[in-house]
């Protein structure tokens, strides 16, 4: 890569944005190929069938298992304990005192409710879905949530398995000295794609972990106690999660997903 000109670098750049599985297809569409019926937990048909009128409002993540964080979590976190510890162990042993902070993808907020509340620092959320924003604010209205992003307010963007709010939106172009914090899956060929944009930026990747079993462990164990946990919430409701969970699962265990966390300087 590096006999290579600046003007090359350029056109192999361009093509990875206008061709490759990220952009054209993008990563969402990939993380999607394998599921039926095409629901995910962010789809704005599966919130207004399965979630709208119930007592729940179920983190959009898939969650980790995970026994070293420091806390003990408040009964509610304990009901979202895997998703939550996917929020928590994002800046766990981070220094990011005095920095902006922003949580983007940050959906009905719970995330950003969560950060604020065992951190020391403040957390902002930002989703391009309005009536998720909604949610947020009148869930937190102590909370800052908005779905008009100016990334020039903020040093830190977290990404917890939302990465591809930033190949739809266009916002890859404008990630100049920013720290990216990110929690989310990939099929190989996006794997490979996002890591041949990493190298052709040169941010550096300050941590790169491969986190695949700790969300096969979560998934699991989200599917199996997740009646306990919810009692008041309908079958349908609780099924329909269920199902796209274990959808999800299948994929990691035939091999065809994996998971990883990326800490990123750009
Ligand atoms: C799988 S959910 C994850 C939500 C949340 N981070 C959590 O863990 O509960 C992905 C979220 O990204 C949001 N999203 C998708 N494209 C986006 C974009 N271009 N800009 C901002 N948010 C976006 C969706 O509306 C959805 O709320």
């Amino acid at each position: 890569m590096s006999n290579l000109t600046s003007k090359e670098k350029e056109k192999i750049f361009q093509d990875l944005l206008d061709n490759n599985s990220l952009s054209k297809q993008n990563l969402r569409d990939s993380q999607m190929a394998n599921i039926d019926p095409k629901f995910n937990f962010s789809d704005t048909d599966f919130y207004l069938k399965y979630v709208k009128d119930e007592p729940w409002l179920p983190l959009l993540n898939h969650g980790i298992e995970l026994f070293t964080l420091p806390f003990t979590y408040t009964p509610e976190d304990a009901l979202h304990l895997y998703q939550v510890n996917m929020y928590c162990d994002l800046i766990q042993d981070q220094d990011l005192k005095d920095k902006k902070i922003i949580d983007i993808g940050c959906a009905y907020g719970k995330g950003v409710d969560v950060l604020n509340r065992y951190y020391d620092y403040k957390v902002d959320g930002y989703d391009i879905n309005k009536a998720f924003i909604h949610i947020a604010k009148e869930t937190y209205p102590h909370l800052t949530f908005t779905d008009t992003l100016n990334i020039d307010d903020y040093d830190v963007l977290l990404f917890v398995n939302s990465l591809h709010a930033v190949w739809n939106s266009g916002l890859i172009h404008r990630l100049k000295d920013k720290q990216l914090y990110i929690n989310d899956f990939f099929s190989a060929d996006a794997l490979n794609d996002f890591k041949t944009l990493l190298a052709l930026n040169k941010w550096e990747v300050k941590l790169e972990e491969d986190v695949s079993q700790k969300w096969m462990y979560g998934m699991r164990k989200d599917i199996d106690t997740l009646d306990k946990r919810f009692p008041n919430v309908t079958s349908v409701s609780k099924n329909a999660y269920k199902h796209i969970q274990a959808n999800r699962l299948r994929q990691f265990e035939v091999g065809s997903n994996r998971a990883y966390k990326y800490i990123i300087q750009c």
